[in-house]
């Protein structure tokens, strides 16, 4: 059987081995005359490629046993360099590279893909991105919806150095996280930028549902008198969190590991303003907003919803019923969540 190796104009088949197995590659693609001399070879960090021509089952098995594999690369034509773009464009749907759009995540030098095509496919995304980009080094998938009481999500290992720790900077400020154990997204920076903007020093700030300190970190930077205290339930985000608050060297922010539910009571009257970004279930935490606020004290809300008045009235009817008063300032919403739902910011003020 002959393989099929017919070539699309600049989309050509290469031999691709790993670096330490080259030499004996070379000699062997020679020997048996398939090394296409007209083309140039290429070389990425890890692997070799060899331009060749068609081939036989003989050289398959030749190949298999040495580990080495046939693949499709993108070839430049003399002094062009396709970018990621033209490359993804040659093996990708429009539909699958859409959905690769919407799902790509970098953090740091780790970037998370989400694709429900082959694994083979998904392959050669993630190398074409290595390859492309310097500042990648790992490439991870999706492999399930941010789920459970930590909002973590499973994550599988696609390309590159095999990683989970991700590093990264944001809004000045650095971060060090095991993206496997922990909820960051990165999405959520220009909304940490705004309150940033909206905090004023001296004032003393509650941050429930803290993750790894982003909010309260960044904060901390900003208004190094103001007193932050960060709560966060995964044991591992607490972690993080205190590693975190002294990667950054703040001294100003208090990492609490527990349940809002529980500490709240501990820190009664304490905060000018309260952050709550838990958009699935901040809702049932407007009792523990009202225990850590001072008298007019600013909530920054974050909740999923059809619309940001499903927000407002839910605040508007629970404030009634526990006779405090609300003052609407702003809503923003702060990303699409589902076909029907987003994620809304809605920041007001507590009238005790
Ligand atoms: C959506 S994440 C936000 C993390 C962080 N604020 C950020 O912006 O990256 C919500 C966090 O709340 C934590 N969490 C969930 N329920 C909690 C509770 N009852 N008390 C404290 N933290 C909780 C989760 O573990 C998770 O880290």
């Amino acid at each position: 059987m002959l393989y099929d190796l017919s070539l699309s104009a600049d989309y050509m088949k290469f031999l691709k081995v790993e670096r330490a197995r080259a030499e004996k590659a070379r000699v062997l693609v020679v020997r048996l005359n398939l090394l296409d001399s007209s083309r140039p070879v290429q070389h990425s960090r890890s692997y070799v490629y060899f331009p060749i021509s068609i081939m036989g089952a003989k050289a398959k098995k030749a190949f298999d046993r040495m580990g080495a594999q046939v693949v499709s690369r993108w070839e430049a034509k003399k002094g062009e360099k396709p970018s990621y773009r033209e490359q993804l464009g040659k093996i990708l749907t429009k539909r699958e590279f859409s959905q690769l759009a919407r799902g790509y995540d970098q953090i740091g030098d780790i970037v998370i893909i989400e694709f429900t095509g082959s694994r083979s496919k998904e392959k050669e995304i993630a190398q074409i991105l290595i390859d492309s980009n310097i500042s990648i080094k790992t490439v991870l998938a999706k492999a399930g919806a941010v789920r459970g009481k930590y909002r973590v999500r499973k994550l599988r290992y696609v390309a590159g150095v095999r990683n989970f720790i991700a590093t990264c900077r944001e809004n000045g400020c650095t971060f060090r996280f095991d993206t496997r154990k922990v909820f960051f997204s990165n999405r959520l920076s220009y909304e940490r930028s705004r309150i940033l903007g909206l905090v004023k020093d001296r004032e003393n700030v509650m941050v429930m549902f803290a993750g790894i300190g982003p909010f309260a970190i960044e904060i901390a930077k900003a208004n190094r008198h103001s007193n932050i205290v960060a709560v966060e339930l995964n044991r591992f985000g607490y972690k993080y969190m205190l590693e975190n608050v002294k990667l950054n060297k703040v001294d100003n922010v208090k990492p609490v590991l527990g349940d809002v539910k529980k500490v709240s009571g501990k820190y009664r009257n304490f905060a000018d303003r309260i952050i709550m970004p838990l958009p699935m279930s901040s809702m049932s935490f407007l009792d523990e907003a009202y225990k850590v606020a001072k008298k007019k004290a600013i909530v920054h809300l974050y909740a999923f919803a059809d619309k940001p008045d499903t927000v407002k009235d839910a605040v508007r009817m629970h404030a009634k019923e526990k006779g405090y008063g609300v003052r609407f300032l702003e809503w923003r919403e702060v990303r699409p969540y589902s076909t029907t739902d987003s994620e809304y910011a809605v920041d007001y003020q507590i009238l005790k």
